[in-house]
C-alpha cells in the first residue's frame, strides 16, 4: 500500500536511519543493481527538491549512475534490513546480483524506470539533474588523507525529487 508524502516529511526519521544505511538502486537497460550508501541528503536548489548522494569512482553504481539519468533512494525504518546493508555496502553488482542474493522483491517506479525495493518502508524516485566531480584541490587536508589517500574521490549526484512515498503492508 503506497502512501504518499511530502518529499520532507519524513526527513528527520530518513536521516537518522541514513547514517546507518539505505539502499541506492539503478538500472541499465535490464541490469539492476543496488548499494548502500550513507552519506548525502536533501536539498532544495532550483525551486526543486533534489536527493544528494555520493559515489566513488571505483563503484559499479558510478557506471549505473552514467549511464541511467535516474535511481530511487530505499530506506529501510526501524533499524531494519541490517544484513542486507552489510552486503550491498561491501559486494559489487560486478561480481554479485546483489537484489537476488537478498531476496529483494522490486516495484516498479511510479515515475522512472527504476524500481524500488519493497522490503524497504520509505522512497524517493530521483532524475539526475546535476552532478559534480569532487575538486581535490578544494578538501581539506585531513580529509584527503583520511578518505581519498588512493584518489578515489566521489562524484556527488543531484537527483531531483519525482516521487516520495511509504510502502507499507497490507
Ligand atoms: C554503511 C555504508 C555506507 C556506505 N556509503 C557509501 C557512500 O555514501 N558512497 C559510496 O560511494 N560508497 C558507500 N559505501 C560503500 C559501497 O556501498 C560499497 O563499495 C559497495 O560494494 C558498492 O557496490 P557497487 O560496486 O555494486 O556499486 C558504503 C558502505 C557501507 C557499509
Amino acid at each position: 500500500m503506497y502512501k504518499d508524502l511530502r518529499y520532507n516529511e519524513l526527513s528527520k526519521e530518513m536521516l537518522e536511519q541514513l547514517e546507518k544505511g539505505a539502499f541506492l538502486t539503478t538500472k541499465v537497460k535490464d541490469k539492476i543493481n543496488t548499494m548502500t550508501i550513507a552519506w548525502g541528503g536533501i536539498n532544495y536548489v532550483w525551486g526543486k527538491p533534489v536527493f544528494v548522494t555520493y559515489v566513488r569512482y571505483s563503484r559499479d553504481t558510478y557506471e549505473m549512475m552514467e549511464n541511467g539519468q535516474e535511481y530511487t533512494i530505499n530506506v529501510p525504518l526501524n533499524n531494519n534490513l541490517k544484513k542486507e546493508l552489510g552486503f550491498c555496502g561491501t559486494k559489487s553488482g560486478r561480481d554479485y546480483d546483489k537484489i537476488n542474493e537478498c531476496g529483494f522483491t522490486l516495484l516498479e517506479g511510479r515515475t522512472i524506470k527504476t524500481p524500488v525495493i519493497a522490503e524497504c518502508e520509505l522512497h524517493f524516485e530521483c532524475k539526475i539533474i546535476y552532478k559534480q566531480a569532487m575538486e581535490p584541490g578544494m578538501i581539506p587536508k585531513e580529509i584527503k588523507e583520511r578518505y581519498y589517500s588512493n584518489n578515489d574521490y566521489h562524484v556527488i549526484y543531484y537527483g531531483e525529487i519525482t516521487d516520495s512515498y511509504l510502502l507499507k503492508g497490507e
